[in-house]
């Protein structure tokens, strides 16, 4: 038995499906302490956008650490925090005229949920939040209600209340129809008017559903008239994962609230934090939403390495020739069976097997061959590709042929 079997909790999951021990981690390759290396179509969930161990983060975290600089420091104020914050002002809120204060919550993605649903509550009075089905916000009890997942809310032990779960359109919907009848129901109807509407723009453990362009403006749209927020979970698909830093740039939305987490720390450290509009932020008085580890400061100096990947558009157009380069491999695949879909927006791409065990054995077929990847949605039948966006074509071409020989080995033996 290993130590991990014997002393570390039944929740362990990841272990279980990759039952190695990593040691060793270079942009998208990770290695076991065999000497096996593995391409990372995984990333960490999200998490290293930019690679592991990126050059530059690294020195950067190594130079800070030989200055004896900060390291820890609650929400107290030190230079690597200025600096971080002055560097995402200059770099992405600056350009898209966005007045929003940066709010450092405890360093998870659900974290920072939840205090964007505490925040809602209380400049609305109101209580109700509307997600939507499928959605992931995380596990602690105020996101975990509004995340959709039996699974995961089975474990609360408590009811998860006050939240409402509408119907989420993706493009592939009638969008039509699905604003109307968001708008009978809070609009013609009278019900009673959310807190807020809380939404990710691509639904990444959801199965990589991308939501209709029209019928999340129109959520917008109605979140204004009814005086509710837009609350925009950015956590996984943000920070470059869609070709631009936020998932939203392409739409007509102005979210109240972004969530972020995962990638923003750059190098992998822990980090979250909301983009909040100031005349709402206004409502907190200090310390309502405390936490010991509210801002990291080697995540802020590593963080602030990953913003200059912003300055200019090299890591962008690269992220689009990734793309590019990801659907003209895969279409062959698609082609050849109907019974695959591919769901995609930017380097997020979510490969419906259309069952779970069928995609749990792709899964382990990829793991053998030498390349992490992870399923997600519901039943577990989509296989979710989020390389590192930093990732060399070499290896993304090594990946994905990987990645297709599993598919195709195992739909012919399901066949
Ligand atoms: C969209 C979204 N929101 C929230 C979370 C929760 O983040 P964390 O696991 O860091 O609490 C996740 C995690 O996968 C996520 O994808």
């Amino acid at each position: 038995m290993t130590i991990f079997e014997q002393r570390e909790s039944s929740i362990r999951a990841y272990s279980r499906v990759y039952p190695v021990v990593f040691k060793t981690a270079n942009n998208a390759r990770q290695t076991d302490d065999t000497g096996k290396e593995y391409i990372d179509f995984f990333a960490g969930a999200g998490v290293l956008n930019f690679g592991h161990n990126n050059p530059a983060m690294k020195n950067a975290i190594i130079e800070y650490l030989n200055k004896n600089g900060v390291l820890h420091s609650l929400d107290m104020q030190t230079q690597a925090k200025a600096e971080f914050i002055q560097h995402f002002t200059d770099v992405i809120l600056k350009p898209r005229n966005m007045p929003h204060r940066l709010q450092f919550t405890g360093p998870t993605g659900t974290n920072a949920v939840e205090a964007a649903m505490k925040l809602a509550r209380r400049v609305t009075g109101r209580q109700n939040i509307v997600a939507f089905d499928q959605g992931f916000h995380g596990m602690t009890l105020g996101a975990l209600a509004a995340t959709a997942n039996e699974y995961f809310r089975s474990a609360a032990g408590v009811p998860l209340e006050h939240v409402t779960h509408l119907p989420f359109a993706e493009q592939s919907d009638n969008s039509d129809e699905s604003i109307t009848a968001l708008r009978e129901v809070f609009l013609d109807h009278n019900a009673p008017a959310p807190a807020a509407f809380l939404i990710e723009t691509i639904q990444a453990e959801g199965g990589v559903n991308v939501a209709d362009k029209n019928w999340i403006e129109a959520i917008a749209a109605i979140a204004k008239e009814l005086g509710a927020l837009l609350i925009v979970d950015d956590i996984q698909v943000g920070c470059g994962r869609t070709g631009s830093y936020f998932s939203f740039d392409d739409l007509d939305i102005d979210p109240d609230i972004v969530c972020l987490a995962k990638g923003i720390g750059g190098i992998g450290t822990p980090l979250a934090m909301n983009l909040v509009r100031p005349e709402l932020d206004d409502h907190w008085s200090p310390g309502e939403h405390t936490g010991t580890f509210r801002g990291q400061n080697l995540s802020f100096v590593a963080g602030k390495v990953a913003l200059d990947f912003f300055t200019n558009d090299t890591l962008m157009n690269k992220v689009n020739a990734n793309v590019d380069f990801m659907h003209s491999q895969l279409k062959p695949l698609l082609n050849s069976d109907p019974s695959l879909q591919l769901r995609s927006k930017g380097m997020i791409m979510g490969l419906d097997v259309g069952d779970g065990e069928r995609a749990s054995a792709i899964v382990q077929k990829c793991f053998i061959d030498g390349l992490i990847v992870a399923s997600c949605g519901m039943g577990g039948k989509v296989i979710k590709l989020i390389p590192p966006l930093t990732i060399p074509q070499t290896d993304l071409a090594v990946g994905l042929n990987i990645l297709i020989n599993a598919t195709r080995h195992v739909m012919e033996e399901a066949a």
